[in-house]
C-alpha cells in the first residue's frame, strides 16, 4: 500500500508531478505529501486526506517548477492518518527527506535504541526510524548512509530519499515492495507503479528486489545491497496513457465494468486461435502438466473468489483435486507440495504481499508456480515458472471487476488446455465449451445494455441495512464475490453463503428487514435453490433473484429480479452473475453517496501483510 513517486531533472511543475502521484492514489489515500529541494532549500508540504487537499495546500506553488522532488500518498499502517504521520519524513536537521512504502517490522527496538542515543521522534510511524538511521550514518554519501540504514531493517520497503547536501540525486531502494524507474531526456523518475509514469515516459527499469538506484538528471545507476553495480534492462512500457483514464465515465469502476466484453474478446483473440487454446510464452512442459494430480490455488480478495470459481471447472474437466486457500492462510500452512502438484497464484497486481509470500513458501518444496496475473512486470510474474496474462489493462477502481472476469475466463481456458492434455474430456466437449465461451462477451454486453434496469433495482434495495447472498455449486463463490463488492463500496454488511448451509445459522438472521440475494441459474441445483428461496420467503426475507430470462418459478418468489441470458452451459453463469452483481453494488453505493473508486480504509494493492 502507499504510493511513492519522485523526480530529478531539468525541472517539472508541481502540478504535473502531483498529477503523476494521483495515478497512485488507488494504493492509499488517507494522507499525502511532497518534499522538494531547490535553491539549497528544502520545501515540505503534507496534508491529511486525499491529494486534492495537497493541491489546495500548494496553491500558487502548483505552477512552479522543481528539479528534485519526492511525493507520497499513504495508507496508514503505523500511526493515524494525520498530517504529522504523513510522508515525507525528515531527519532532525531537516536535511534529509524520505518516502516509504512497506512495513518496518523491527521499528520498535530500533526506535528505542535511537531514543537512547538521543534521537527525537515526532511521529507514530515505523518509517521515521529509517530517516533517523540515515541521519546517524550520513557522512559524505547519501547512498552509503541509506545502505547502512537498510542493513538494520527487517520488513518490506520501497524508499525514495533526497538530501540538501546532495541535491543532484534521488536514492531509490526496493525490498519486497515494488519500485520502477522511469527514464526520460528531461529527467528521471521513480514510482510504485506504471500509471504514474505514463504521462512522462514509456521507458522503464523495473528494479529487482534488494536493489538500490541512484537517479540523477542525466543517468541512473543501479546497485545491489553490497554496492556492486548491476546490469539493468530498459523496458518499453506497453500500457497506453488513455487506458488509465476515465474516458467520460463517472467512475473508474463503471468504466471497468463496461470494458469487460472487450477484455474477454482480447483474451479470446490472443489465447484461442481456431479450435485450440494456446498460451503464448507458456513455459510449463506438456509432459509435466499431463501428470499433475493436485492443484493448489492461492490468492486474496476478489482473486481468491476467481480461483474458487475455477476450482469447480478444473475438478470437473481435468480430473484433478483442487485445494484453495487465501494466501494469508496458505503461507502459514505447512503443506508438503510434491512434484506432481501445481500451484496457481492469482493476482491482479502481482504485488499482494501475502500472495507473494505464499508463492515463496511453496517454492521451497520445489512446486511449479503458474500465475494468473494482470501486471506483466510484477514481482509475482517474475517469480513464477509460467504466467497467463489476464490482459485486462490497468484496473484503477479499488473494487476489482474486469480483472475478476478476466481471471475466471483465463482459468477456464487453462482448464480446457489441461483437460485436452490429460485427455479427461472429449474434443467435442471442449469445442462445445469453447463455443459457449466465445459467446460470453455478447451475453455480458446484453446485461450491460440493460444497466438501467439494474440501477432501478439497486435503488429499491439500497435502503436495506444488511444483505445475505446465497448461491450453490459454481455460484457459491459468485455469492461471496457479490457480497464482497457490496460491502467494499457501499459499507453495507453483506455475507456470502452456500445456500445449502443456510439452515446451519444464517436463517436465524432472516426477517422482513433482511435483503437476500439468491443466485438461481437453471442448472442441476436449481430446484434446491428454489427450496431455499421458499424458506427465505416464509420468514419474510426480501428476495432479489438473479435468474435466466425465461424463468417463471423462481420469479414468483422474488420481490425483484435481475436477469441473465439463458446459456446452454450453466458453468458460464458466474460471468453473467458477476456483471449483474457488480452493477448492483455500484448503483447501491452511488445511491448512498459513497466514494466508489476509493472506498474508505481500502487500498487496491495490499503490499503489506
Ligand atoms: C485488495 C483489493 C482487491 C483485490 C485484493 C487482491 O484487497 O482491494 O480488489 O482483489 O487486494 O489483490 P490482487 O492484486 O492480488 O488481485
Amino acid at each position: 500500500m502507499c504510493g511513492i513517486f519522485g523526480y530529478v531533472g531539468e525541472g517539472a511543475s508541481f502540478s504535473s508531478l502531483i498529477g503523476g502521484l494521483s495515478k497512485l492514489e488507488y494504493r492509499g489515500y488517507d494522507s499525502c505529501g511532497v518534499a522538494a529541494i531547490d535553491n539549497q532549500k528544502l520545501f515540505l508540504k503534507k496534508r491529511a486526506g486525499k491529494i486534492q487537499k495537497l493541491k489546495e495546500g500548494l496553491g500558487e506553488k502548483m505552477n512552479k517548477k522543481t528539479s528534485l522532488c519526492i511525493l507520497h500518498t499513504r495508507w496508514a499502517t503505523h500511526g493515524r492518518p494525520n498530517k504529522i504521520n504523513a510522508h515525507p519524513h525528515l531527519d532532525s536537521q531537516r536535511k534529509v527527506a524520505l518516502v516509504h512504502n512497506g512495513i518496518i517490522e523491527n521499528f520498535l527496538p530500533l526506535k528505542n535504541q535511537l531514543i537512547k542515543e538521543g534521537y527525537k521522534f515526532l511521529t507514530e510511524t515505523d518509517t521515521e526510524v529509517i530517516v533517523c538511521l540515515i541521519e546517524k550514518f550520513y557522512k559524505k554519501s547519501l547512498e552509503d548512509a541509506v545502505l547502512k540504514a537498510i542493513a538494520k531493517l527487517k520488513g518490506s520497503f520501497a524508499l525514495g530519499v533526497i538530501s540538501l547536501d546532495q541535491p543532484d540525486r534521488v536514492i531509490a531502494v526496493r525490498k519486497d515492495s515494488p519500485l520502477i524507474i522511469g527514464l526520460s531526456k528531461e529527467g528521471n523518475f521513480l514510482a510504485s507503479d506504471v500509471p504514474a509514469l505514463l504521462s512522462f515516459t514509456k521507458k522503464a527499469i523495473y528494479l529487482k528486489d534488494q536493489e538500490l538506484a541512484i537517479l540523477e538528471k542525466e543517468r541512473v545507476k543501479v546497485f545491489n545491497f553490497q554496492k556492486k553495480a548491476v546490469k539493468v534492462k530498459v523496458e518499453e512500457i506497453k500500457v497506453k496513457a488513455e487506458e488509465a483514464e476515465k474516458k467520460g465515465y463517472e467512475h473508474f469502476m463503471l468504466k471497468e465494468i463496461f470494458e469487460q466484453p472487450a477484455v474477454l474478446r482480447k483474451i479470446l483473440f490472443l489465447y484461442c486461435k481456431g479450435k485450440n487454446v494456446h498460451f503464448s510464452s507458456f513455459k510449463l512442459r506438456d509432459e509435466y502438466l499431463k501428470k499433475v494430480k493436485k492443484i493448489f490455488i492461492t490468492a486474496c480478495g476478489t482473486a481468491y473468489h476467481a480461483g474458487y470459481v475455477a476450482k469447480y471447472f478444473l475438478e470437473k474437466y481435468c480430473g484433478v483435486v483442487v485445494e484453495i486457500d487465501t494466501s494469508s492462510e496458505f503461507r502459514y500452512r505447512k503443506i508438503k507440495l510434491g512434484k506432481e502438484d501445481l500451484l496457481l497464484a492469482i493476482s491482479q497486481s502481482g504485488e499482494t504481499a501475502d500472495t507473494l509470500a505464499a508463492v515463496r513458501e511453496a517454492k521451497k518444496c520445489g512446486v511449479k508456480v503458474l500465475s494468473i496475473c494482470n501486471v506483466v512486470g510484477s514481482s509475482l510474474v517474475k517469480e513464477s515458472d509460467a504466467i497467463i496474462s489476464t490482459l485486462a489493462g490497468p484496473e484503477i477502481g479499488v473494487a476489482s471487476t474486469k480483472a475478476y472476469i478476466a481471471q475466471v475466463f483465463c482459468l477456464y481456458l487453462f482448464s480446457l488446455h489441461l483437460a485436452k492434455l490429460k485427455n479427461t474430456i472429449k474434443d467435442r466437449k471442449i469445442q462445445e465449451i469453447l463455443s459457449g465461451l466465445k459467446k460470453t462477451p455478447h451475453y455480458l454486453q446484453e446485461i450491460l445494455n440493460d444497466s438501467r434496469k439494474i440501477k432501478r433495482t439497486a435503488n429499491k434495495f439500497s435502503r436495506f441495512g444488511s444483505f445475505l447472498f446465497l448461491g450453490r455449486g459454481i455460484n457459491y463463490p459468485s455469492a461471496l464475490e457479490g457480497a464482497l463488492k457490496l460491502k467494499e463500496i457501499s459499507y453495507i454488511p453483506a455475507e456470502g453463503y452456500p445456500a445449502g448451509e443456510m439452515k446451519h445459522g444464517p436463517i436465524a438472521l432472516i426477517d422482513e428487514y433482511r435483503a437476500v440475494v439468491c443466485i438461481a441459474p437453471r442448472d442441476q441445483l436449481y430446484e434446491k435453490m428454489v427450496a431455499n428461496m421458499q424458506e427465505v420467503k416464509a420468514r419474510k426475507g426480501k428476495i432479489l433473484t438473479i435468474l435466466n430470462n425465461d424463468d417463471r418459478e423462481a420469479s414468483t418468489l422474488s420481490r425483484q429480479i435481475l436477469y441473465m441470458p439463458k446459456v446452454t452451459n450453466q458453468d458460464l453463469s458466474p460471468f453473467l452473475v458477476a456483471v449483474n452483481l457488480q452493477l448492483f453494488a455500484y448503483f447501491v453505493a452511488k445511491n448512498r453517496g459513497c466514494e466508489i473508486d476509493q472506498p474508505r480504509n481500502l487500498a487496491k494493492s495490499v503490499t503489506v501483510e
